[in-house]
C-alpha cells in the first residue's frame, strides 16, 4: 500500500496534499510534527506557554477536525472505498522529526486524539513501552480501537542496538512492528533488511536514503505492510522517499508482487538515471510483469547478497562498477574482458551472472548507416582508417570495436603514454594491426590526413559545462570524413557542428546511447520470454521501436 506522508505546516496544506495525490494512495499519514503552530512547540523567546492541559486540548482538536476534513475529502472522490484510514504521527526530532516541544506534552496530545477518534493507527516509538506514560497512551489507543504502529528510528545510520530496538517493536501481539534506519551504504541496507526480515509480518521495514530506494520500491516483495511517500513539490518527509505518482506511473507499484521480475541499474551515486524510464516503458509497453529499479551501491563485494535479496534477474552497470563487476561474473562475452569493461549482466538459471558490453553494440550500430553492413550484419568497416581521439575507457571501447570490424586505427591523445598502452593492450584484437599512436597536437596533421574516412571523439572536450572547447581545432575537415563525437551533452559539440558545416557525415552521442540502451533492452527481453540467452550483446539497432528516456 502507499502511504503519503504530508509535510505541510498546517492543516489546510495537508489536506491540499492529499487531494493532489489522492488517486495515488491508499492511506495517509498525518506527520503533526510538520505543523508549525498549535502543536506544542516551545514558545520563542522564553515567553509563558499556556498550561499543558489547554495546549494539548487546543492541539488535539486540531488533528481531529484534520482527520474528518481528510476522511471527508476521500469520501467525496472515492465514495466506494471505504473510509481513508489515517496514521496519526507526531515525530521527535531526535527520531528525525520536527517535534522539539516536552514529550509529556506529546503524550497527552496523542493520548486525546485517539480518544476523540478520526485515526485508524497511531505511530508509537519502542521506548514509549518502559514509560507510564508511554504504557497510558499505548492502553487508550487499544481502548479506541486505533492500531498501533510500534516503531524504531535511527535517522543517522544503523545503531548498534538494532537487534534490540527491531526486538521491541514486536514486543507486543497485535501491533505493527515498524523499523526506519538510514542506510548510509549497501552494508547497512543489508543489515536492516536482515533484522526486517525476523519481523512478523505486517511489519514495516524502511532503509533510508538514496541506498534504500530500491527496497523501498520493491516493499510488496519483501513483506513490508506499506510504502510511506511525499507529495510531490513539498517537503521530503524522509530520505529517499519517492512520490506516489512515481510509484505507480514509473514503478507500476500496484502491479508488483512475487511474480515480479527484478532489473536494477547499479552505479553510486545513481538516482540521477535515467535508465528507469527507459526500461520500465518497455516492460510496459511489452506487457511484461518486470521492474527496473535504481541501486546505489557502494561495496561491490556486497553485489551477491544484494542481488539475492532484492531478487535481481539482470542489471546494467554503470560508474564506477564497470571494470569492478567482472569479479562477479562467471562468464561474458568477449569484448568484456577486452575491453575491461561490463555494462549489462544476466542472472542465469543456476544464480551465476553473465556480462555483455552493450556499449560496443551500441558504438558500432550507428556505423552501419554510414558504411553499410558487412555479411555478419555488423558495420562493413574492413580496411577503413579511422582516427580515435582520446585514450580513457571511451576510447578503449571505440577502438576494440573498430579493430575487431577488421579497421585501422591511429590513437591521438594529450598523454600520448596512454594512446601507446592502449594501442599494446589492444595490439592483436581481433587478429588486426596494431594501432598507430601519435600526441594530440598540430604535429599530427599528416597522419590524421592518412587516417581520416571516420574520425571518433572520445573525450570529454566538448561536454558541458566545456561546450565551447574543440578537441581538433587544428584539423580542418575535407568534407569526406565521418564525424562521431560519443558526447550527448550537448547534443551537437562544437566539433560535430564543424564537421557538418564542412560538409562531412555525423553521428552524435545520442544515436550510440540510444542504441547500447536498445541493445541492452533486447538482452532483458530475451531472458524474460525464457529465449537462450545471446552469446554477445546485440547489435543495438532499435528492434523495439522504443527510445531511451
Ligand atoms: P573515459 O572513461 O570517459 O574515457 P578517462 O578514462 O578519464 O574517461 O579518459 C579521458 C580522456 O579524455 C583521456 O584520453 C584524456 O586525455 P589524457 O589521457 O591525456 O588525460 C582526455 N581528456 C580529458 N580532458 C582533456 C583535455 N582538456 N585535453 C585533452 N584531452 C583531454
Amino acid at each position: 500500500m502507499i502511504c503519503l506522508s504530508t509535510t505541510a505546516t498546517d492543516p489546510a496544506g495537508a489536506l491540499e496534499q492529499l487531494r493532489g495525490n489522492i488517486e495515488e494512495i491508499e492511506l495517509l499519514e498525518l506527520r503533526a510534527d510538520f505543523f508549525a503552530a498549535g502543536l506544542a512547540e516551545r514558545p520563542a523567546g522564553g515567553g509563558r506557554a499556556p498550561p499543558a492541559e489547554k495546549q494539548a486540548r487546543s492541539a488535539a482538536e486540531t488533528l481531529q477536525r484534520f482527520a474528518e476534513d481528510a476522511r471527508r475529502v476521500w469520501a467525496e472522490r472515492h465514495p466506494d472505498r471505504g473510509p481513508l484510514a489515517v496514521i496519526l504521527t507526531i515525530r521527535r526530532e531526535r527520531d528525525g522529526g520536527r517535534y522539539r516541544g516536552e514529550e509529556a506534552l506529546r503524550l497527552r496530545i496523542l493520548e486525546r486524539a485517539v480518544r476523540q477518534g478520526g485515526y485508524a493507527y497511531l505511530d508509537l516509538e519502542e521506548d514509549l513501552l518502559g514509560s507510564e506514560h508511554g504504557r497510558a497512551v499505548t492502553a487508550a489507543a487499544e481502548r479506541a480501537g486505533v492500531r498501533i504502529i510500534r516503531s524504531f528510528h535511527a535517522p543517522n545510520g544503523v545503531p548498534p542496538d538494532l537487534a534490540r530496538g527491531a526486538g521491541n517493536t514486536a514486543a507486543r501481539p497485535g501491533e505493527i512492528p515498524k523499523i526506519a534506519v538510514s542506510a548510509n551504504g549497501s552494508a547497512d541496507l543489508l543489515e536492516i533488511l536482515e533484522a526486517g526480515e525476523r519481523l512478523r509480518q505486517p511489519r514495516i521495514v524502511i532503509a533510508m536514503g538514496p541506498y534504500g530506494v530500491a527496497a523501498r520500491i520493491l516493499s510488496p516483495l519483501l513483506g513490508s505492510y506499506l510504502c510511506y511517500c511525499s507529495a510531490a513539490g513539498g517537503e521530503i518527509a524522509a530520505p529517499g522517499h519517492l512520490t506516489p505518482a512515481e510509484l505507480n506511473r514509473l514503478y507500476r507499484y500496484r502491479r508488483l508482487g512475487e511474480r515480479t521480475a527484478v532489473y536494477a541499474v547499479i552505479g553510486d551515486p545513481v538516482m540521477h538515471s535515467r535508465s528507469p524510464e527507459f526500461h520500465n516503458e518497455v516492460f510496459r509497453a511489452q506487457g511484461l510483469n518486470a521492474v527496473y529499479l535504481p541501486l546505489q551501491i557502494d561495496d561491490l563485494r556486497l553485489f551477491t547478497d544484494l542481488s539475492r535479496r532484492l531478487r535481481l534477474q539482470g542489471v546494467s552497470v554503470t560508474i564506477p562498477h564497470k571494470s569492478a563487476i567482472r569479479k562477479v561474473l562467471s562468464g561474458a562475452e568477449p569484448a568484456v574482458e577486452a575491453i575491461a569493461a561490463c555494462n549489462t549482466a544476466l542472472r542465469r538459471p543456476d544464480g551465476s551472472w553473465y556480462g555483455y558490453n552493450s556499449d560496443l553494440a551500441g558504438f558500432l550500430a550507428p556505423l552501419a548507416g554510414e558504411f553499410g553492413r558487412a555479411d555478419d550484419g555488423g558495420p562493413a568497416l574492413e580496411g577503413v582508417r579511422c582516427t580515435v581521439i582520446g585514450a580513457g575507457g571511451a576510447a578503449r571501447a571505440a577502438v576494440y570495436g573498430l579493430l575487431a570490424r577488421g579497421a585501422e586505427v591511429l590513437i591521438l591523445n594529450r598523454t600520448p603514454e596512454r594512446a601507446e598502452a592502449l594501442a599494446a593492450g589492444l595490439a592483436g584484437a581481433a587478429g588486426a594491426p596494431r594501432p598507430r599512436t601519435a600526441r594530440l597536437e598540430r604535429a599530427a596533421l599528416g597522419e590524421i590526413a592518412e587516417y581520416n574516412r571516420l574520425l571518433v571523439q572520445t573525450t570529454s572536450i566538448g561536454m558541458e559545462p566545456d561546450e565551447h572547447s574543440d578537441p581538433l581545432e587544428f584539423y580542418e575537415f575535407t568534407g569526406e570524413e565521418v564525424a562521431y563525437d560519443i558526447v550527448y551533452t550537448p547534443p551537437e559539440t562544437l566539433w560535430l557542428r564543424r564537421a557538418r558545416r564542412a560538409g562531412c557525415r555525423v553521428i552524435g552521442g545520442r544515436a550510440m546511447f540510444e542504441a547500447q540502451a536498445a541493445s541492452q533492452s533486447a538482452l532483458f527481453l530475451a531472458q524474460l520470454r525464457g529465449e537462450q540467452l545471446p552469446a554477445r550483446a546485440p547489435d543495438g539497432g532499435n528492434p523495439l521501436g522504443a527510445r531511451p528516456g
